[in-house]
């Protein structure tokens, strides 16, 4: 498996590969990787010749100093984990804050229709500036045809294909399916640091979504929220964060139901000091 640390080097492969013909899939991620990844990067192989999977925890999407600090970094075993799925087909980039950022790590002003200003833009002050900022670099660096991102962050895919639009970005964008642990938990990175209990209890998340997608075809949708609030009240180890049914294009909280539109439900939860999200479709 070819492994790149530096952007240059990395550039003149790709060239070299697309003047063959080659086609390119691109997963990025900040590694810790888990079976919600591999999905995304088997995606990537079954409709590319080879994929590049970046792992780069990017220092400008974090709002919290202490969440970059302990954000799990894992590289070998990231690598020896890409290995078991497409070993001569997948090029690890793996670059330091300066090959990407150089001397100055900041992040550039982004305005993505309003999109950023809802959920997590809302709670994670400068978040999507830093995603915005990262993405569109490794999208310039990766030069893919295609790049794989999870709905477990959906509020991050509607805003990357907003960044390729309004910035005319010559590459097709992939939303995936969201990768569950058999008791229901989206996959996370994340997960790893949970305690125990908090891991045990955090099934709690989907299951609510799940009665509220019920709730939500004869209830309103502050009806739904309302009861999924008090549900969580009664739940210690979680303190529900947000919840809210969004529409899918707008991400604008809903105030009336169409049955023109389409709708997700989202939330953020702290299990201790770990905060989850996770969404899923209502309609
Ligand atoms: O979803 C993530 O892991 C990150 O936000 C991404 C897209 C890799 C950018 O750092």
């Amino acid at each position: 498996m070819k492994n790149f640390q530096n952007k240059a080097k990395l550039s003149t492969y790709i060239s070299l590969l697309k003047d063959r013909g080659t086609s390119i899939g691109f997963v990025p991620t900040m590694g810790a990787l888990h079976n919600g990844h591999l999905s995304l990067v088997n995606q990537g192989l079954s409709e590319n010749d080879i994929v590049v999977v970046s792992i780069f925890v990017n220092p400008t999407q974090f709002d919290n100093k202490e969440d970059l600090v302990k954000y799990p970094r894992t590289l070998e075993a990231d690598i020896a984990l890409l290995k078991t799925v497409g070993d001569d087909r997948i090029i690890v980039y793996a670059p330091t804050d300066e090959d990407i950022y150089g001397d100055n790590i900041k992040s550039q002003t982004f305005t993505f229709d309003g999109l950023e200003h809802e959920m997590e833009g809302a709670f994670r002050h400068g978040h999507f500036d830093g995603v915005g900022t990262i993405v569109k670099r490794l999208l310039e660096i990766v030069t893919p045809d295609a790049a794989y991102f999870g709905e477990k962050d959906f509020q991050q895919l509607q805003i990357i294909r907003k960044l390729v639009e309004l910035h005319h970005l010559p590459v097709k964008i992939v939303g995936c399916p969201i990768h569950r642990a058999d008791d229901g938990l989206a996959m996370s990175s994340r997960n790893a640091r949970l305690t125990p209990k908090h891991r045990e209890t955090a099934s709690f998340i989907y299951k609510t979504l799940k009665t509220a997608k019920k709730k939500f075809g004869t209830k309103s949708a502050q009806g739904v929220t309302e009861w999924v609030t008090e549900q969580f009240k009664n739940e210690p180890l979680l303190e529900l964060e947000y919840f809210l049914i969004a529409d899918v294009k707008t991400l604008k909280p809903v105030k009336r139901k169409s049955t023109k539109k389409a709708y997700r439900a989202f939330i953020a939860v702290y299990a201790g000091d770990i905060r989850l999200i996770d969404n899923i479709a209502l309609n």
